[in-house]
This record gives C-alpha cells, structure tokens and sequence, in this order.
C-alpha cells in the first residue's frame, strides 16, 4: 500500500492525551503532518519534519480530526415513518409503540433489499466522517429476521449488538414473559455468535429492570458486552441497572438522577448521548453540568433509527449537544471520536495517535470547532478509512 504523508494540516486535533499534552481536551498540534503506512498511523509531528514518503498530500491549512465513532444505530430497517415525524410536529407523542410498524416493514424485506438500504444509510455517514458505526438489530424481533439482522449489520461492522429486547413482539404482546423467554433463550442462542454487544430497551412501553437484569445477564453468560438504552422517556431505574452489571454504556441518559451520575462517576461505564433523538422527538435535552462536574466520560452518537432519530450526521449531533446540552465544542468532538471509542471500548479507533487506526477526517475548515460554529454545512472534504482514501 505505500506510506502516504498529509502534511500542512493546520490544526490537527489528536484527542490523544494520554501522555498529558496540555493542548486541551482535543490535544491539538499546529501546523502538523501525519504520516499513514499499512492503514496504520506511522508518525505525527510537525509538518517542516515530515519524513520522506511515497506520496504526499497537502491540506493547505485545514483542520483534521479523527474519524467519527458512531457507537450507537440501528441503521438495518425496512420503511420510514416521516408520517409520525410529521404527527409529532403537531403534538403527538413519542412511544416506544411506534417500533412495530418498522417491524412490519423490515420483517417484509428481503436481506438484500435491507443490505442496500444500509450501505446507503453508511455510505452517507462516511461522507459526514463517520468511519466506524455500531450497528443494532431489533426490528425483528423473532429468531429468524433477527438472525437476518445481525447478519446484514455483520457485513459492515464488527460492533454488532443483538436487541432482541426492543419491544415485545406484536404477536406476542399479550404474553410478554415468554417473549422475556424467547429472547434470553433461543432467541440469543441464535444471536450470540454474529454478535459483540447485548442491548436492551428498558422503558416504559419496552421492558421493566427485573425484565432487562435476566436479559444482560443471560447475554453476558453467552459471552457478549452489555449496553442499555436508558432513561430515555423516564428515570426508569435502567441507568443504575446498566452500572451495576458493568455495562460498557448506557444510552440517551435523558433523565438521570444525582445518584446515577455517582454512580456513573465511579464506574466505567459511558454516558452516552443521542440529542438527535431528543431533536426529533421533542423532549428536553439531558445537560451535562453534573456529569462534568463529575468527570463523568461522556459520547455522543446519531441513534440513526427510521422512529425517534433518523440522521446519520455526527456534525449534526456535535452542534446540538453544543447549542442544547450545554458542551463546549471541544468536548462535543471529543465526544464523538474518542467518546465513541470509549463507549466501545476500543483504543484503535477515536484519536490519532502512532500505532492507531488511519481513520481521518479533513475539514474545509481553519479549526474543528467550525462542526459546531457552522452548523448544517457540509465541512467534511476527505476522508481516510484504514489509511485509504474513502471519500
Ligand atoms: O433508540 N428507544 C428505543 N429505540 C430507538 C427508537 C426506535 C424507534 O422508535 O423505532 C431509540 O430511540
Ligand atoms: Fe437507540
């Protein structure tokens, strides 16, 4: 592949700080050069010290960040469901009940028509700079479509998580206990080997804590990671829950308590927010003072789903965890790269450091605070995917 040098990069934004830069919470570097070899970071340093490589390209002063850890989608989905966007506009509200008519949609649809509309989905989040994508079944909910998911999700990303228990299936809704079964059963039997990641929706409408407690730990027994969607609608009890069983993340964090920013303060769990869903379902904003206050480690992804957040954006989440959450730019971009990462819990991926995936993001820009100052402007020029130039 050739060792390629950016070089003239004029603010570069590591989010490396593990040896303590004292450049910020984005640990910039100025007028620096990157060089990539084997889809790998091989040197950073300033761009007068660049060593010699096979090619070279010039970022005539532009800023560059890493690449986008979007740790949370559930981007395979038949349908769309503009209408109830459009009824919520006017009033309505959002409930978890609306994820059965993209269950409907997706079960109708074949693997290959699903696959499609992924890649569409993923290929419009690279060009916003998304370079590595969690992906979530779902909405399927019986063992075969959610098999199928998790098979169409397998061939984009290794950070598959099986969510089974999104809600009871429709057919099943008068025998919820067996649908508990089902999931934590054979359900996950089937899911388990094409998955890292178990999640569950625990709300109102979704599944109580004792409910998700049997879920997560049936799923840990088969070897997989915990994440939860939590206190999204309510202070559902599911955000303590998730920090109790050593879940990797809890997401949305919509409503949290004082306890449960204590207790996330002590855990390593992540805090992890999706302000797209709070856009587009209209409920207030979470705030961050607490957690900050708390040091509480925090990310930020899109939620890309056909009901309660359907954008693939990550500039677009960065400017509203600014303007509605209460983020500095420099933490809202930490939040998306290295958050993202964390929430994972990969270190190959959300800075730019030597050794670390070459997963790169140029701006039009001067200086990435830009995602946020400009908000709604295309800023991402290229982007590098493994070293390779992706778009
Ligand atoms: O993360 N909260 C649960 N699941 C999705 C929404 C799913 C839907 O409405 O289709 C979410 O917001
Ligand atoms: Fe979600």
């Amino acid at each position: 592949m050739g060792s390629e040098a950016i070089v003239g990069i004029g603010v570069l934004a590591t989010m490396d700080d593990r040896e303590g830069t004292g450049a910020g919470l984005m640990a910039l570097h100025r007028d620096a050069a990157v060089v990539v070899e084997d889809g790998r970071i091989a040197w950073i340093g300033p761009s007068s010290q660049t060593p010699e490589t096979d090619t070279r390209y010039d970022a005539a002063g532009a800023a560059m960040i890493p690449g986008f850890v979007d740790s949370h989608t559930h981007a395979v989905f038949g349908g769309d469901r503009a209408a109830e966007f459009d009824a919520r506009m006017s009033g309505a509200p959002y409930s978890a009940g609306g994820i059965r008519s993209t269950v409907a949609a997706t079960r109708a649809a074949t693997s290959d028509e699903l696959t499609a509309r992924t890649q569409h989905l993923l290929d419009e989040a690279l060009r916003q700079g998304t370079t590595t994508v969690e992906i979530k079944s779902g909405y399927g909910l019986d063992v075969k479509t959610e098999r199928r998911l998790l098979e169409v999700a397998g061939r984009f990303t290794d950070e598959v998580t099986f969510l089974g228990a999104h809600v009871v299936a429709p057919e099943m809704t008068s025998r919820r206990a067996e649908y508990v079964d089902l999931v934590a059963g054979p359900m996950l039997a089937e899911a388990a080997p094409l998955a890292r990641w178990i999640d569950v929706f625990c709300e109102d409408g979704a599944f109580d804590v004792e409910e998700t407690r049997r879920i997560l730990a049936a799923g840990r027994d088969a070897g997989l990671g915990l994440r939860v969607h939590a206190n999204q609608l309510t202070q559902s009890g599911a955000a303590g829950l998730g920090v109790e069983l050593g879940a990797a993340s809890i997401d949305h964090c919509t409503f949290l308590s004082d306890k449960d920013v204590d207790a996330l303060a002590a855990s390593d769990t992540v805090a992890t927010f999706v302000p797209g869903a709070e856009f587009s379902t209209r409920q207030p904003y979470p705030r961050i003072e607490r957690l900050r206050e708390a040091s509480v480690t925090w990310a930020i992804a899109s939620d890309c789903n056909p009901g309660s957040s359907f954008t693939t954006s990550m500039p677009f989440c960065i400017a509203l965890a600014v303007r509605d959450m209460g983020m500095t730019p420099s933490e809202a971009i930490r939040a998306a790269t290295l958050g993202g990462a964390q929430a994972l819990r990969r270190t190959d991926v959300g800075r730019i450091a030597v050794g670390a995936r070459a997963d790169l993001v140029l701006l039009d820009a001067p200086d990435p605070v830009h995602l946020a100052y400009r908000p709604g402007v295309p800023l991402v020029s290229r982007v590098w995917r493994d070293g390779v130039v992706a778009t």
